[in-house]
C-alpha cells in the first residue's frame, strides 16, 4: 500500500491531466513504481468502487463465473479490476491472471500486487499484446482504457475480444465513453450474451437517436472517504468531486448454461415491451 504521506501529488496531478485530455499517443506514461503506487492509492481506489457497483449487479444477475479460467486484465495499470473480481468471485481466487500493459512497470506492479492480495492465485505480467488464441475461452477485463486507444485499436481489439467468452468492461461515465463503447456493443453483440447494463440483445436505442442522452451510472464511495482528510486532500489537489463516481459498463458472455437470468420465460427478452420494462 501506498504512504498518503510520501505521495507524489505533483506527478498525480500531471496525470490527471493526461487522464482528462484522452491522449491516443501510445506513450508509457508509468514513470516509476512510485507513481503507479500512488495511483493504485488513489485513481484506481475509485476505479475499484465502480468495478465493486458493476459486478454487484452482475452477481445480481446471477451471473456465475466459468470455471478453469484465463483472466486478462487488458490495460490493466495497477490490476485494480483483477482484485474487484476475486473480492466480488473469491472462487477465481485461484484463477490464472494475465496482466497486460503497454507498460511494464504497469504489468509488473498490478501482478506483484494480485500475488500479495491472492497468494493462492496465478499472476503474469506481459506487455505481449493477447492475440485472438490467448482471449480464447477467457474472461477479460478492460477498464478505463477506451480514450487511450485510437479508434482502429479499438476497432482491431473488439475483433480480438470476439474469441473470449466474457468481456466486463468499465470506462468514465462520460457522454464521450459511454459513446465509445456503445460501439463496442454493436461490434460484440452477435456474439455474446449481453448482461448488463442492459440485458437485451439489441440494437441500443441510443444509437438512433445520437445526441439525446448517454447511458451511464453512477457507483457510491464508502463512506469513510468525507471524513478521511487524505481524500479530502486528494479531492481538492484533483479538483475531484469525491462524491460524484459515474461509469459506463459493458458485460457479456458467452455460455447460456452458465446464465440463469432472473429465471424469466424462454423469449422474454424478445419481447419489445419486456425490454422497456427493463
Ligand atoms: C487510465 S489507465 C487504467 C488502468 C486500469 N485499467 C484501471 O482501471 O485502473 C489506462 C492503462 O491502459 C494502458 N494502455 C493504454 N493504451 C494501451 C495499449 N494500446 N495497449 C496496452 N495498454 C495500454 C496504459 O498504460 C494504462 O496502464
Amino acid at each position: 500500500m501506498s504512504d498518503w504521506e510520501h505521495l507524489d501529488w505533483q506527478a498525480l496531478a500531471g496525470l490527471r491531466e493526461r487522464f482528462l485530455s484522452g491522449r491516443a499517443d501510445g506513450v508509457d506514461y508509468w514513470q516509476s513504481d512510485a507513481l503507479i503506487s500512488a495511483y493504485d492509492a488513489t485513481f484506481a481506489q475509485r476505479i475499484g468502487w465502480k468495478w465493486d457497483a458493476v459486478l454487484a449487479e452482475t452477481k445480481a444477475r446471477d451471473w456465475q463465473p466459468p470455471h478453469a479460467t484465463l483472466v486478462i486484465d487488458w490495460g490493466c495499470g495497477s490490476g485494480i479490476a483483477s482484485r474487484a473480481l476475486v473480492e466480488a468471485f473469491p472462487e477465481l481466487a485461484s484463477a490464472e491472471f494475465l496482466f497486460f500493459d503497454q507498460s511494464r512497470i504497469a504489468s509488473t506492479y498490478a501482478a506483484n500486487r494480485m500475488a500479495q492480495r491472492f497468494p493462492q492465485s496465478s499472476a503474469t505480467a506481459t506487455t505481449t499484446l493477447p492475440d485472438a488464441h490467448t482471449c480464447n475461452k477467457a474472461v477479460v477485463l478492460l477498464s478505463h482504457v477506451i480514450n487511450e486507444l485510437n479508434l482502429q485499436q479499438q476497432t482491431m481489439l473488439a475483433e480480438t475480444l470476439l474469441q473470449a467468452q466474457t468481456v466486463i468492461w468499465v470506462e468514465p461515465g462520460a457522454r464521450a465513453e459511454s459513446e465509445r463503447l456503445l460501439v463496442v456493443r454493436e461490434q460484440l453483440r452477435t456474439a455474446f450474451h449481453l448482461w448488463a447494463p442492459c440485458p437485451h440483445q439489441h440494437l441500443c436505442p441510443l444509437l438512433k437517436t445520437p445526441g439525446s442522452d448517454w447511458c451511464h451510472h453512477f457507483a457510491h464511495p464508502p463512506p469513510e472517504v468525507f471524513t478521511d482528510p487524505n481524500w479530502a486532500k486528494f479531492g481538492k489537489w484533483m479538483g475531484v468531486d469525491l462524491r460524484s463516481l459515474p461509469f459506463s459498463y459493458l458485460v457479456c458472455d458467452k455460455d447460456l448454461k452458465r446464465v440463469t437470468r432472473r429465471k424469466m420465460q424462454p423469449g422474454f427478452w424478445d419481447a419489445p415491451e419486456n425490454i422497456m420494462a427493463t
